[in-house]
């Protein structure tokens, strides 16, 4: 059997750990032969493949990034995408794919299965948003950048008893937010799933300095006050209908400013986040899914994205682009709420 592997949207940590344990255990275990299509469903219909094999996968499990690069590329914005997909995959005889995508190109791989195309899916994305998985890798990665990058922030705003506000990613949901922000004991931690008040926030950062402390606002992308809207980078559209966010922290800290009368500053992380090597928990999570979609491949068991439920590896339907956003739950955020202010 000849299996492509795809990676698409936005890279995260651990991609390459995927591929290298399906390319393993597809070769050693089952006699597969793989390919790569490159730069996610961009290479499907431009019919770029590139050989992937057993030597072409040592030395990358600790490599961030990912070997076949990635892309936004949405395949039914394209004309006659699903027909050159199919052709693709005639040209170079491949009968399966396991596609590594977050919530856009798992929705794609949805509809493709559907329309006939043999896939698995694996979820990927440092924002922990994919359905049906209790966490996807890359997550953890995120999480741990952004807790180093807050102890960091508060020995430098103690020394100047400043707010510093640290913008962290997250279009839909506040998971990176809430997890380093908790981690990392940020004062405030606003996330996209509960839109906040100016005023409080404001509160709460007066509250801290009272004591002589320093407050760290986590603010995640998405995050909206409550009479207002998300800030945008600018007005563009990907092929998936997703704006560019980021501008909240700074906006939250020209508003603490004014509103306190004290000194604030904003830290983006951005792409830091996504970018270097994976932590250990995700080169374990993104091997395990990749050993688990290899056997769900071999099973034939398509349309089926493979998921980690408590500790345990299952399948479940890929996600289509009707489901919902995996979201930060009101209850779980509220756990919180005793450390704010
Ligand atoms: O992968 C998802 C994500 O991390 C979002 O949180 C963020 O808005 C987006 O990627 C930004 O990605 P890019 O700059 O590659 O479009």
């Amino acid at each position: 059997m000849r299996v492509g592997v795809l990676t698409g949207g936005g890279d995260c940590p651990g991609l390459n750990a995927v591929i290298r344990s399906v390319v393993r255990k597809g070769v050693q275990e089952y006699g597969f032969d793989f390919v790569g299509l490159r730069d996610g469903w961009l290479g499907a219909l431009q019919n770029v493949v590139v050989p992937l094999d057993i030597p072409s996968v040592r030395g990358i499990l600790p490599r961030g990034g990912t070997i076949l690069g990635s892309s936004r590329t949405n395949p039914f914005k394209h004309e006659n995408g699903v027909r050159r997909i199919q052709d693709t995959l005639a040209a170079h005889h491949i009968d399966a794919l396991v596609v590594i995508g977050g919530e856009d190109t798992l929705g794609a791989a949805a509809e493709l299965s559907r329309q006939g195309i043999r896939l698995v899916g694996v979820p990927k994305t440092i924002d922990n948003d994919v359905p049906g998985t209790d966490y996807t890798f890359g997550f953890n990665t995120a999480v741990g950048i952004a807790t180093e990058a807050i102890d960091r922030l508060h020995t430098t705003a103690e020394s100047h008893m400043r707010t510093l506000v640290v913008e962290v990613m997250g279009r839909h949901s506040g998971w990176i937010a809430l997890h380093a922000g908790v981690a990392g004991g940020a004062n405030v931690i606003l996330v996209p799933e509960r839109p906040f008040d100016i005023d409080q926030v404001c509160a709460w950062v007066q509250s801290r300095f009272k004591f002589n402390y320093a407050p760290i606002v986590v603010a995640a992308e998405g995050a909206v006050p409550k009479e207002g809207r998300m800030v945008l980078k600018d007005r563009s559209l990907d092929e998936y209908g997703h704006v560019r966010l980021s501008g909240i922290g700074e906006w939250l800290a020209q508003e603490i400013s004014q509103r306190t009368g004290t000194d604030a500053r904003t830290t983006v992380l951005g792409h830091i986040q996504r970018g270097g090597t994976p932590s250990a928990f995700d080169r374990w999570l993104a091997t395990r899914f990749g050993l688990h979609a290899v056997d769900a491949v071999k099973e034939g068991d398509f349309g089926r994205m493979v998921a980690l439920h408590g500790t345990r590896i299952v399948r479940v339907p890929i996600p289509d682009a009707e489901t919902k956003t995996r979201v930060v739950d009101a209850s779980l955020y509220d756990e919180f709420e005793v450390f704010f202010g």
